[in-house]
């Protein structure tokens, strides 16, 4: 493809904005600390590409937004997960980016929506036959029921939220008491609906995903949860994605596992790509499952835009189908590009 002048276009809000230029990206899209930012990275992979890519940021202010609009470019490549900090607000972001006509990587704001409100893609998900786990939503005594009955352990986590906010240890209940402390919590700490969900115990399985009119799965990554301390549950909540001096944030890792039979890898992807295509994702996504003991697969979460730094798993997932993270960020241009009328 030729040359392209491409704006990689990410979001900084001001107590960030003060202390230096080296503004972090929102908390969403960062599980380890990276020497060096998805942007940069990004940035980078676009030269070598050929291409000529620029910076530009949205900062949660109108002006920002006016800058924005007047963008000179042939693409945006969207790595805005939140206004201002807000990350149930990225959406707005892709729908401004879609009004102001111009063309941008990833998904646009009905993916983004679908998959960011967990109770709606769950229903969506239950019309295409896609397993999930039973669940129920409940906000300020109101219930969203889609199943007969739940079992215990359940987990419960703000039905908005990304990036494990809001999931800590004890989301993990076992009891009436402790889901009714979790609930109360959730609607306290978040005002947001309490998603409660039947606890899968299994392992934990992500899926990358490429295309748009013949999407395809990458190798499967598992984020290796076995290794957290004795009594802790094994879920990739807060204190793993976050807590970096915590034993349970040094002690799990995202893997190729080469223990899977032909079958399980089949299933995994098939589930993953009917997931993204239910929930209308584009050029990429990744599709968070658990793989229980009898081997039935569940679907978590669809991740719209997912973090494309390259220790994260979809760059892992490249790396491992033989792609160099500079061919998957051309590829996603590519993939881009192609689904706008020349
Ligand atoms: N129903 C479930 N059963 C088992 N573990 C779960 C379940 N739901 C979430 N988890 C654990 O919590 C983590 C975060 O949940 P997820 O729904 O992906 O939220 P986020 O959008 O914040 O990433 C998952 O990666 C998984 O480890
Ligand atoms: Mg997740």
């Amino acid at each position: 493809m030729a040359k392209q002048r491409i704006a990689v276009l990410y979001d900084i809000w001001y107590e960030e904005k003060e202390d230096s230029e080296e503004s972090k990206p929102s908390p969403s899209r960062k599980r380890r600390k990276p020497d060096k930012e998805d942007r940069q990275e990004i940035h980078e992979a676009l030269r070598e590409a050929g291409h000529s890519p620029f910076y530009a940021t949205v900062d949660g202010t109108r002006e920002s937004l006016t800058e924005m609009a007047k963008l000179e470019c042939d693409l945006v490549f969207n790595l805005t997960a939140s206004w201002a900090g807000d990350d149930t607000k990225d959406v707005h972001l892709a729908a401004f980016l879609e009004l102001c006509g111009f063309k941008y990587t990833g998904a646009g704001p009905f993916g983004i929506h679908l998959s960011q409100n967990k109770s709606l893609a769950k229903k969506i998900f239950a019309f295409h036959s896609i397993r999930t786990p039973f669940f129920a939503a409940v906000y300020r005594g109101r219930l969203d029921w889609a199943h007969d009955d739940l079992s215990f352990p359940v987990i419960v986590k703000p039905a908005r939220e990304d990036g494990s906010i809001g999931i800590e240890f004890n989301a993990v209940c076992e009891s009436i008491k402790e889901l009714m402390e979790r609930i109360h919590d959730i609607h306290e700490k978040y005002d947001s609906p309490a998603l409660i969900e039947e606890y899968i115990d299994g392992r934990e399985m992500y899926v990358t995903v490429l295309g748009n009119d013949n999407p395809v799965a990458l190798p499967v990554v598992e984020l290796d949860l076995s290794k957290l301390p004795e009594g802790t549950p094994k879920i990739a909540g807060t204190e793993v994605k976050w807590r970096t001096g915590s034993e349970a944030y040094r002690k799990t890792k995202s893997i190729i596992p080469m223990d899977l039979d032909e079958k399980t890898v089949k299933g995994l992807d098939e589930t993953a790509i009917a997931a993204y295509q239910a929930l209308e994702l584009r050029d990429y996504g990744r599709i968070d499952m658990r793989l229980d003991k009898e081997g039935k697969i569940y679907v978590l979460e669809v991740n719209p835009n997912p973090w494309l730094h390259s220790k994260a798993e979809v760059a892992l997932a490249a790396k491992e189908s033989g792609k160099s993270y500079s061919a998957l960020i051309d590829e996603i241009v590519n993939l881009a590009l192609s689904r706008y009328p020349n």
